[in-house]
């Protein structure tokens, strides 16, 4: 809609009349403090902003109007074919202008383009809204490594290429190909998983390439093989250390051509999956050390991606318990300030597994208060074995902490949290921190949060 600003009553009707001729809806007002109000009242996508209204008369009273209707495209009317003025408000952020008398052809083109702006605006906004919804893919983390990574991920999923994921244990492989295969056109299909190294070596076959009826013992039927369910979808190859050598020259085979043989089958089929692969292990060491073929290796990397340990990127160890704890606990949890001092001195040699499974369990144990569950560092130290006390049993030998250490810890975790709720959005977090965006940046990099 269009909301029309002019205090000479023949104009405001006469433009509102074509206006409404062209299909457009359009709201009229006489005065600059009229146009503000109806702006904060309606939807208007666009502003026809006469410059010389009451109270004031005065132009430079209109150009200092024009930054209330933001975002909206306003197109200024002058009085008179003042081009000097025209000029300053499209300084103060017009989109357009029109000199008076306006020529209806001129009113009806430059609308249409404002319209056709204020939509593209609209439209935007909506893609960045969804983007923000699905902005962590799962993928939680500020660190810049995991930034890094989901960007990664974001341009990596639309391609065909197969993808190497590659890290040490816990640290969210298996979510970065589930991520991979959701931001891809074949998320419709099905993401199929196998495990190289949990399937018997002489299975395997069979498991990944199916097999006829009596092809060997205990084959009474036709059996489809993984790579079919996965067709049309995406195939996970999870610890692709682990296989074994003689299924390694049928990987191959596949991967170059996506053609394989169903174990007793003479046909070769073909089947279309993406594969993406996973491993904790340092495979050019196996390639070096002969266990694994080197040309399977490079077939299999189209894209290497890397999950960081928690050793790397410290920083994300509270915004990951505070994850972990929101979705373990049943109403409001927290984490006591000596208890994220714990969280963020201890090494995490399982890295995010670990984390999750300590913070669950202490979740799981903690007394609940009136006030929902706080988990205290003792809880903590209980749930991963490192204490033998009871949880909620008067903690022992309270390490010295001092009063800086818990403050520093509390204001990470209310800034990863504010953060984390506003899809990374700085200036809001700041906001809901209640600092300015430049003092959240600043306290951001001195926790190595960016
Ligand atoms: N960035 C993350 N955000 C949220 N959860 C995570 C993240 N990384 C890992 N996790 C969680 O940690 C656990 C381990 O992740 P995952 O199974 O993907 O690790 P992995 O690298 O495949 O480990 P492994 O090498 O042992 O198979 C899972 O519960 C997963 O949901
Ligand atoms: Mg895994």
């Amino acid at each position: 809609m269009i909301l029309l600003a002019d205090d000479e009553p023949a104009f405001q009707r006469l433009t509102a009349q074509w206006l409404r001729s062209l299909g457009h809806d359009v709201e009229t007002v006489g005065d600059g403090d009229a146009a503000r109000a109806a702006f904060a009242r309606l939807p208007a996508d666009v502003v026809l902003l006469d410059l010389a209204m009451p109270p004031h008369h005065a132009p430079e009273a209109g150009l200092a109007l024009i930054p209330a209707f933001a975002p909206a495209p306003v197109v200024v009317m002058t009085g008179h074919a003042d081009h000097a003025l025209a000029l300053k408000a499209i300084e103060a952020g017009a989109w357009d202008f029109l000199a008076k008398p306006v020529d209806p052809d001129m009113l009806q083109v430059v609308v249409a383009r404002a319209v056709e702006r204020a939509r593209l605006a609209r439209e935007v906004a909506q893609l960045k809204a969804q983007s923000v919804g699905s902005e962590d893919m799962g993928l939680a983390g500020s660190s810049p490594q995991m930034t890094a990574l989901r960007d990664l991920v974001r341009r990596v999923a639309p391609t065909p290429l197969p993808v190497l994921v590659l890290g040490p244990s816990g640290t969210g492989k298996e979510l970065v190909a589930r991520a991979l295969h959701q931001a891809s056109p074949r998320a419709a299909r099905p993401l199929v998983p196998i495990h190289c190294g949990a399937v018997p070596a002489d299975l395997l076959e069979s498991e990944l390439f199916g097999h006829l009826k009596g092809s060997f013992t205990g084959a009474h039927a036709d059996r489809p093989g993984l790579v079919e369910t996965a067709s049309g979808g995406t195939l996970f190859l999870d610890e692709i250390g682990e296989m074994p050598a003689a299924m390694q020259v049928k990987l191959l085979r596949f991967l170059a051509d996506g053609t394989y043989q169903p174990v007793g089958a003479r046909a070769m089929r073909k089947a279309d999956v993406r594969v993406v692969a996973a491993t904790h292990r340092d495979l050019q060491a196996a390639v070096a050390d002969g266990s694994f073929r080197e040309d399977l290796y490079y077939r299999l990397r189209g894209v290497v991606l890397r999950t960081p340990s928690l050793d790397e990127r410290p920083g994300d160890v509270p915004l990951l318990a505070a994850l972990f704890l929101r979705r373990a606990a049943q109403g409001e949890a927290r984490f006591t300030p000596d208890a994220l001092t714990w969280l963020t001195a201890r090494r995490w040699p399982g890295n995010v597994r670990e984390l999750r499974a300590a913070v669950e369990c202490a979740a799981a144990l903690a007394p609940r208060g009136a006030a929902g569950i706080a988990i205290a560092a003792q809880d903590l130290a209980f749930a991963t074995g490192e204490a033998i006390a009871a949880p909620g049993a008067p903690p022992a030998v309270q390490p010295p902490q001092s009063l800086e250490a818990e403050i520093a810890a509390l204001e990470r975790l209310r800034i990863t949290e504010a953060l984390e709720r506003t899809g990374h959005n700085h200036t809001h977090a700041a906001r809901e921190l209640g600092l300015s965006r430049v003092g959240l940046l600043k306290k951001m990099d001195r926790m190595g949060l960016r």
